[in-house]
């Protein structure tokens, strides 16, 4: 479709994508010799010139954050790719790991090579099947043709990749918990500063970037800076991976520049809401930012700016499109649930507010609550934001607090029904009730 821009997923589709052959025969690898002939700090300042944001989910510049680590460490250097990817409403990263694996694994001999690494982890979700076996085969692949491991593509560099199966915990994707799990450890965040560019894994200076962040640098380093930023708009360049799902007409990852309009996403690309239906709010960055109203949604470009200036974050692109036959209060809780379960407990607020919201909005769900309880709700996520080690308890208020605020009417409407007001059958309201206090 014409609004899209394919860079990174410009072999998505192509036969067996995800072989070293194939990704050959599409002129893969050429851009990791490029780069091992160029001075390192070159490398790096393309990718700062470009203006590539981290696509994990904080949008911190690429660049600036590999120029963070010192150059006189005594410590071996590492690079933590995060695959994690475990944001409800994100799977782009899963793409990009099944789809075109060498891709990555080019992205992390340039990253290496510019920053002085010799050994790389790749985090993968736990719950990962298909991605982590093709990413494995390619890792395989690029051992054997000597892409990896000693004398990498025959210069005097080495680069050893490692892959690292988590377990299934969504805090695992946050880069200290992340680096503590690597380690060995329950994956419980770290209290920054340090950061990790500072003191990472194993004591020693670490760059952790997300797994689409890393699939853009060879196409930056191939057609430089300049070429990059003619994609997307000043202040975000390039182009984004968003995934896209709920009840539109064609659900799924598409890449497009930034500062699409939001609705030529919704609308275009994805075929709009199936069965003729309206949109009736949008949650544009993965399942921790603010939602939106149709009419923000509706108003909003697709880029860190024009998002901030909406009330909500792109966070990881992973975009939940809800329709005006969903329940808000139910979608809230479904969420909540989810949060509840993912906090490591470190911290009181989250520990306890998480826990909180969940009691919360379930009781308001199943027909509950009562009138004072959308203020309480929005008193504890008050105390959630900023107090706590990492951003998991911001990440679960954010979205309670918008969806109480703008969609208050819907959660008064469950408190005078006495019930979820969208389940016209009796019964399935009843065992919703009893499901929800289970
Ligand atoms: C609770 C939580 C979960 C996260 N999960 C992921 C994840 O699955 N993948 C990811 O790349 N970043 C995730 N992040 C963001 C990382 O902490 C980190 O910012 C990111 O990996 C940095 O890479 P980037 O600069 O390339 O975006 C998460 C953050 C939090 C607070
Ligand atoms: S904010 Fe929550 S998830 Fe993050 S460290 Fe504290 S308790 Fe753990």
């Amino acid at each position: 479709m014409a609004a899209e821009v394919k860079l990174l997923s410009r072999n998505f589709g192509s036969p067996e994508s995800w072989t070293l052959s194939s990704y050959e025969r599409a002129g893969g690898y050429r851009t990791a010799v490029k780069a091992l002939r160029m001075d390192p700090a070159a490398v790096t300042e393309e990718v700062k010139q470009s203006g590539l944001r981290g696509r994990g989910g904080a949008g911190f510049p690429t660049g600036m954050k590999w120029g963070f680590v010192p150059k006189d460490s005594n410590s071996p250097k590492y690079l933590c790719v995060n695959a994690d990817e475990s944001e409800p409403g994100t799977f782009k990263d899963r793409y990009l790991l099944e789809l075109d694996p060498h891709q990555l694994i080019e992205g992390i001999v340039i990253t290496s090579w510019a920053v002085g690494i010799h050994r790389a982890y790749i985090y993968v979700r736990g719950e990962f099947g298909l991605p982590y076996h093709r990413l494995q085969a390619a890792v395989d692949e690029a051992y054997a043709k000597g892409y990896l491991g000693p004398r990498s593509f025959g210069t005097a560099f080495d680069l050893d990749v490692t892959i690292h199966r988590g377990a299934g915990a969504y805090i695992c994707g946050e880069e200290t918990g992340l680096i503590e799990s690597l380690e060995g450890k329950p994956g419980r965040p770290r209290i920054k500063p340090p950061f990790p560019a500072v003191v990472g894994v194993f004591g020693g200076p670490t760059v952790v970037n997300n797994v689409e962040t890393l699939s853009a640098v060879p196409w930056i380093i191939e057609n430089g800076a300049a070429a990059y930023r003619s994609y997307g708009t000043e202040k975000s360049p390039g182009t984004k991976l968003f995934s896209v799902s709920g009840p539109v007409a064609r659900p799924g990852v598409y890449e497009v520049p930034l500062g699409l309009p939001l609705k030529t996403l919704v609308y275009d690309l994805c075929g709009g809401i199936r069965g003729g239906k309206a949109m009736k709010a949008n949650i544009p960055g993965g399942s921790s930012v603010p939602v939106l109203t149709r009419e923000e949604a509706e108003g909003a470009d697709l880029d860190y700016e024009s998002l901030a200036a909406a009330g909500t974050m792109l966070g990881s692109g992973g975009m939940i499109v809800i329709d005006e036959e969903t329940c808000m209060v139910r979608a809230l809780s479904t969420l909540m649930k989810f949060y509840a379960h993912e906090s490591c407990g470190q911290c009181t607020p989250c520990r306890e507010g998480t826990g909180w919201l969940r009691g919360l909005v379930a009781r308001l769900e199943a027909g509950g609550g009562s009138p004072a309880d959308m203020d309480k709700i929005l008193s504890i996520t008050n105390r959630m934001i900023g107090t706590t080690i990492c951003v998991l308890s911001d990440a679960a208020a954010m979205p309670a607090a918008s969806f109480v605020t703008k969609f208050r009417g819907e959660f008064e409407r469950h408190v005078g029904a006495g019930r979820c007001p969208f389940r016209s059958d009796p019964l399935l309201a009843g065992a919703a009730r009893r499901q929800d206090h289970a």
